[in-house]
C-alpha cells in the first residue's frame, strides 16, 4: 500500500502545483481586467460628473453643486464624492462620504500638479478604497479637482473566489483520481499479485500440488503468471526429488541430517504424530516498533535448536507470551502461525499474571535454579513464594497441554528446560499413553550441589515423570544418576541408563544440541556488516563475543582477559578491537542489572587504560541482535571467545563455526560449557585465569592461515555432522522407540 500511497501523493502533488500555477496566472489577468474596467468605469464617471458640476462651482452655487453631488454618489459600488479646490481644500463632499477619506487631498493634489487624471488604492477600516481624481479646468487653467470614491473590496472577493472554486477543484478531482487508481490498482495490481504470491507461497511451502488455476490472472500478468506456474512445477519436481533423496539417505548412516532428511524421517518413524513443545521462553515474541507490530526471535540457545526442528516437522509450541504485542496478534485459542513470514507450525501462547512472572519466572527459575545448577559461585535464593508460583505455572502450563492433547491419541511431547521440572509428572499422571520427552539445557550440578534445595525432591519425582530425559552431555546424565540415587527411591540401571521410579522408567540420554548447520562446502564471501561500518570499526584484528548479560557467560573474566592480553602484547593497542554483542536478560533481577552495570564500568575502565585517537579496544553493544545480524560480525571476526564460567552447551561456539565458509578464524572456549566436549580444536581456557585467556588471544591472532583451516575444517565437520536436525532425530527416536 505504501508504494501505491506515494504514487498518489507524487501524482496529486505535480497536479497541484499545475493547478496552482494556472490559478495564479488565472487571478492576474482577472486582477488586471477588474482593475482596468474599475479605473474606465471611474473615469467616465469623473468626466460626466465633472461636466455637470463645473457651472456651479463657478458660480460658488454650493447648494446646487451639493444637489449634483449627491444626486450622482448613490451609484452602485459608489462611496461618494469630493471637490477640492486648487489649493488642495475641500469644497464639497457628497453626504455620508467619510471624512477619513478626504482629510489628506494627496490624490487630487497630484491631478492638479500633474494636470492629469491620477487613480489609487487607500484602506478606510478593513474595505479597499479606488480614489480617482481628475482636474477642473477654465481657459485651460486648474482650477480644483472632482474625486470620485469607489468601493473596490470586490476585486479581492472576485479572487479568492477564483482561488477556493479551483481548490474545490483540485479537491474532487484529487479524490476521485485517487480512487480511481486505488480501484484500478486493487483490482488489475493487487489482488491478482496477492493470488500469485499466495500460490508461489503454497508451492514453496509444498502445500500446493502444481494446480495451474493458483496461477490465474489478470490477463495484464498472465506472461508472469506463465512463467510463475513453468518455475512452480520445477519446484514442485525439485522437491520430490529431494525428499525422495532424503528418504534414501535415511538408510545411510553417515550421510548428514538436513531439515528435509528430518521430514522424511518423521514421516517414516513417527508416521506423521504431532510434536507438542512447551517452554517458557517462545521462538517469536511480537512487539511495538513505531506503530508496527515486528516479530523477534529471542536470544535463547534453546529457541536456537528447537526453532529450525518445528520448522522442518511442524506441530504446536506452548510457551509464555512475553512479547508486548503479543496479544494483539494471537486468535481466540491465543494461537499464532510462525514463523510470521510463512508459517510452518503454531505457536500457542499462554498468559502469565505479573505475581506468577516475579515468582515462578525471575524468582525460582533464575534466582534459584539457574545458579544451583550453573557453577558460577552466585548464591541461589530459595523462597518459599517462589516455589508456589512456580509449581502453579507449571500447572497451568500442564492444564493448557492436556487441552491440546485431549483427542490425541499418544501425542509426542518435548518439554524444555529447567522452568518445568514439575511438568512431565503432571501430564503423564493425566495421560500415561503421552510420550514425554524432557530436555535440561543447562548443566546438571553434582548430587551434593543439587542437595542444597529444599525441593529437590519433588523436582526429581517431577522430571521422572519424562519417558526420556536428556542433557548435552554424559557428565550431566552421571550427575542426574547420582542426584537420584542420593535423594529419591528408585531403581537405577546403569546398563540400560534407565532410572524406575513408582513403576515407570525413564531413560537418561546424553544428546548435545547443536545447530541448523547442513552445508559444509560452499565457501561464500564475507558478507558487509552495517554494524561494523556504523561503528567505525577499522582495526586489523576484530574479537567478538556474543551473549546474552549473564553472569555465567564469564563476561567479566573476558575483559580481565583482554586486559591483560594488552598489557602483555602492547604492539596490538590500536590493531585489536574487541567487540560485545550483550543482549539484555532478565531485568527484573537484581544479581542481572547489576552485572550489567558492572560490565559497563569494566568495559569503560579498559577502554580509559588503554584508548588513544580514535581507537577503543572494547566496543561494547547492550541490544538483541538479529541472526542475520551477527552473521557479517562471525564472518568479519578474526577470534570469537566463549568464556562461560558454567554453560549447558553454547551455541554461539557453533554458530560462530557454522558461519565460517571460508575456514578462517580461530573459537576461544570455556573448557567449563558442554561445547568444550565436542570443540576439541578450539583453544580451550580456564576463563578465571586472565593469562590463559590472554595467550590464547596471542596465539588465536598469530596462527597461521594453514593452521586456522585445519581446526575450523575439523570443528565444521563435528557440528555438521552432529546438527539440531540429527539431535531432533535422535530424542524423536529414543521416544518413540519405546513403545
Ligand atoms: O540455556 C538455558 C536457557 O533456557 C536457554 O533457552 C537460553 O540460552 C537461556 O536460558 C535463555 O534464558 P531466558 O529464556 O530466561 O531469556
Amino acid at each position: 500500500m505504501k508504494p501505491l500511497l506515494s504514487l498518489i501523493g507524487v501524482v496529486i502533488t505535480i497536479v497541484s502545483l499545475v493547478v496552482f500555477g494556472f490559478t495564479y496566472r488565472q487571478v492576474q489577468e482577472q486582477r488586471t481586467a477588474l482593475l482596468d474596467d474599475l479605473e474606465r468605469r471611474t473615469g467616465l464617471l469623473a468626466d460626466s460628473l465633472k461636466e455637470s458640476i463645473r457651472p456651479s462651482y463657478l458660480s460658488n452655487d454650493t447648494a446646487r453643486l451639493q444637489n449634483v453631488l449627491d444626486k450622482f454618489a448613490g451609484r452602485e459600488r459608489l462611496l461618494g464624492l469630493a471637490v477640492f479646490d486648487n489649493k488642495g481644500s475641500l469644497f464639497a463632499t457628497s453626504a455620508e462620504l467619510p471624512q477619513e477619506l478626504t482629510s489628506g487631498a494627496s490624490i487630487p493634489e497630484k491631478a492638479m500638479d500633474a494636470d492629469s487624471n491620477e487613480g489609487d488604492f487607500t484602506f478606510l477600516s478593513e474595505s479597499k478604497i479606488y480614489v480617482f481624481a481628475t482636474p477642473l479646468h477654465q481657459d485651460e487653467k486648474v482650477i480644483g479637482a472632482v474625486t470620485v470614491y469607489q468601493r473596490a473590496d470586490y476585486i479581492d472577493d472576485a479572487i479568492s473566489q477564483t482561488w477556493k472554486r479551483n481548490l474545490v477543484r483540485l479537491l474532487t478531482q484529487s479524490l476521485l483520481f485517487s480512487l480511481a487508481v486505488i480501484l484500478i490498482f486493487r483490482w488489475i495490481i493487487y489482488q491478482p499479485i496477492i493470488r500469485m504470491a499466495e500460490a508461489i507461497r503454497q508451492t514453496r511451502s509444498g502445500l500446493a500440488k502444481g494446480d495451474p488455476d493458483v496461477f490465474k490472472a489478470h490477463s495484464f500478468f498472465s506472461p508472469i503468471a506463465a512463467e510463475i506456474r513453468k518455475m512452480s512445477q520445477s519446484l514442485l519436481l525439485a522437491r520430490t526429488a529431494a525428499s525422495e533423496e532424503a528418504r534414501l539417505r535415511l538408510e545411510k548412516i553417515d550421510s548428514p541430517w538436513t531439515a528435509e532428511r528430518l521430514k522424511e524421517f518423521f514421516k517414516a518413524y513417527l508416521k506423521d504424530r504431532k510434536i507438542y513443545v512447551v517452554s517458557n521462553r517462545e521462538p517469536y515474541a511480537h512487539k511495538k516498533i513505531k506503530n508496527e507490530i515486528r516479530a523477534e526471535m529471542p536470544a535463547s540457545g534453546m529457541v536456537t535448536a528447537l526453532e529450525p526442528v518445528m520448522e522442518a516437522c511442524g506441530g504446536l509450541w506452548l510457551a509464555h507470551g512475553s512479547g508486548e504485542a503479543d496479544r494483539f496478534v494471537v486468535d481466540k485459542d491465543d494461537k499464532v502461525g510462525v514463523p510470521p513470514d510463512e508459517p510452518k507450525y503454531t505457536l500457542k501462547r499462554v498468559w502469565l499474571s505479573e505475581q506468577e512472572v516475579k515468582g515462578y519466572y525471575n524468582g525460582f527459575c533464575n534466582e534459584a535454579l539457574w545458579p544451583l545448577c550453573h557453577l558460577a559461585h552466585t548464591r541461589p535464593i530459595f523462597r518459599q513464594e517462589d516455589w508456589t508460583e512456580y509449581r502453579k505455572v507449571n500447572g497451568k502450563f500442564a492444564q493448557s497441554l492436556l487441552a491440546e492433547i485431549k483427542r490425541v491419541h499418544r501425542p509426542l511431547i518435548l518439554v524444555q528446560d529447567y522452568h518445568f521440572a514439575l511438568l512431565p509428572a503432571m501430564i503423564k499422571a493425566s495421560r500415561p499413553d503421552a510420550e514425554v520427552g524432557f530436555f535440561w539445557h543447562i548443566p546438571w550440578p553434582s548430587a551434593e550441589a543439587f542437595s542444597i534445595c529444599p525441593w529437590r525432591k519433588e523436582i526429581l519425582e517431577g522430571m521422572l515423570g519424562a519417558d526420556v530425559l536428556a542433557f548435552h552431555t554424559q557428565q550431566y546424565c552421571n550427575n542426574f544418576m547420582e542426584t537420584v540415587g542420593k535423594e529419591v527411591e528408585s531403581l537405577a540401571d546403569l546398563e540400560k541408563f534407565s532410572i524406575t521410579h513408582k513403576g515407570h522408567t525413564s531413560y537418561i540420554k546424553p544428546l548435545p544440541t547443536s545447530v541448523a548447520f547442513t552445508n559444509g562446502e560452499t565457501k561464500t564471501p564475507a558478507p558487509k556488516s552495517p554494524l561494523m561500518e556504523k561503528l567505525g570499526i577499522e582495526t586489523k584484528y576484530l574479537g567478538i563475543g556474543v551473549d546474552r548479560l549473564d553472569y555465567t557467560k564469564g563476561i567479566l573474566e573476558r575483559l580481565r582477559g583482554i586486559e591483560f592480553f594488552f598489557d602483555l602484547h602492547p604492539a596490538y593497542k590500536r590493531q585489536f578491537t574487541f567487540l560485545q554483542i550483550a543482549a539484555p536478560s532478565r531485568e527484573q533481577v537484581a544479581k542481572y542489572q547489576e552485572f550489567s552495570e558492572d560490565v559497563e564500568r569494566e568495559s569503560e575502565r579498559i577502554n580509559r587504560k588503554f584508548e588513544s585517537d580514535n581507537w577503543r579496544p572494547v566496543v561494547l553493544i547492550k541490544k538483541l541482535h538479529t541472526h542475520e545480524e551477527i552473521y557479517p560480525l562471525y564472518r568479519s571476526a578474526n577470534v570469537c571467545m566463549v568464556t562461560s564460567l558454567s554453560d549447558g552447551m553454547n551455541l554461539v561456539a557453533k554458530e560462530f563455526i557454522a558461519s565460517r565458509t571460508d575456514e578462517a578464524g580461530v573459537l576461544i572456549l570455556s573448557q567449563f560449557t558442554g561445547a568444550s566436549r565436542e570443540l576439541k580444536e578450539a583453544l580451550i581456557i580456564n576463563p578465571y585465569s586472565a593469562e590463559e585467556t590472554a595467550e590464547a588471544i596471542s596465539k588465536a591472532l598469530s596462527m597461521p592461515q594453514a593452521e586456522q583451516r585445519r581446526r575450523m575444517k575439523k570443528m565444521r565437520e563435528s557440528v555438521k555432522n552432529y546438527n539440531v536436525y540429527r539431535w531432533a532425530a535422535e530424542f524423536l527416536k529414543a521416544l518413540a522407540s519405546l513403545s
